[in-house]
């Protein structure tokens, strides 16, 4: 999930203001100039256009594959949970006074570890399909059969390497959720998600909403950054309400950009 922060910011040096803002329905292209070295930079161009039937499969691979990068900061924040740290000292300590030995609760607990990492990434996984299967089984029938939803892609060299969706929110008709934000992991940092967030704000503003509004979970951090880097500002924030929502501190925070009124 890291970025190499100094690549980055030479990368960012390096972009160079050439964006040009074109209609949200429609195709943007944006020119950056990057280099892995100062001394060779190469230019890039990608393009944000509405999604097309073709990009089915790795649209769906896109959201699944960054989903999956959250495994490894799931059971981190697993980790720091205060039940699962007693759980770990309580079988470390009783093994180690029962047996007398480090090496049977050494293994108990690194026993434990790997099968909280198999069953962290089980659950996960099942969250993903259920996420393929919902709004990403038909992409074209649920967001671009109605005026006021919309799908795009951003692609450079043909090929699509980020994805985001909007359509109105399921509690207020005014509202529109913004979802499946991902950007392949080698095209980051480059601006790519706040250029596809201000896509979305544009398609708001022309379709009449009053706000864009999205969730996020405690682990996407660099998300929330992105968020809050493009004016989205936090509103609320629940534990989700399930036993494994509890017992995983699973934390949603609702994020929300007010359209100015026109007048
Ligand atoms: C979150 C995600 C969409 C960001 O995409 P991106 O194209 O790298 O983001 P951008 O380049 O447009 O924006 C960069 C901003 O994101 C934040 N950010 C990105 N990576 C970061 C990192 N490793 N650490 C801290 N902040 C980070 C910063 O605010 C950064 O702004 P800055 O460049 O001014 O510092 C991408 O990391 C991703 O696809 N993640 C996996 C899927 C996901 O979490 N989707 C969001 C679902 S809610």
């Amino acid at each position: 999930m890291t970025r190499g922060k100094a690549g980055s910011a030479w990368r960012r040096r390096c972009c160079e203001g050439r964006r040009r803002w074109g209609s949200p329905a429609g195709v943007s292209g944006f020119s950056l100039l990057l280099s892995a070295h100062p001394a060779q930079c190469v230019m890039m161009t990608y393009h944000i256009r509405e999604y097309r039937p073709g990009d089915y499969e790795t649209v769906r691979e896109l959201f699944a594959t960054g989903m999956s990068e959250y495994v490894p900061t799931l059971c981190i924040h697993m980790l720091k949970q205060p039940w699962v740290i007693l759980v770990l000292t309580c079988t470390f300590s009783l093994l180690l006074t029962s047996s007398k030995s480090l090496l049977l609760p050494i293994l108990a607990v690194t026993l434990l570890l790997a099968m909280g990492r198999q069953l962290l990434g089980y659950f996960w996984s099942m969250y993903i399909d259920r996420c393929l299967q919902e709004d990403l089984l038909d992409i074209q029938a649920t967001y671009l059969g109605h005026k006021g939803s919309c799908f795009w892609v951003a692609e450079v060299d043909d090929c699509v390497v980020a994805t985001v969706g909007a359509r109105p929110s399921e509690e207020h008709h005014k509202e529109l959720m913004l979802k499946r934000m991902s950007v392949r992991k080698d095209y980051r940092g480059l601006g790519i998600a706040k250029a596809l967030c201000k896509i979305v704000i544009c398609f708001a503003r022309e379709h009449g909403y009053c706000s864009v509004v999205l969730n996020t979970l405690m682990v996407q951090h660099e998300a929330r950054a992105m968020y809050e880097g493009v004016g989205f500002r936090k509103y609320h924030h629940y534990v989700l309400p399930t036993v494994y929502g509890r017992l995983a501190s699973c934390t949603v925070s609702k994020y929300r950009y007010d359209i100015p009124s026109a007048d």
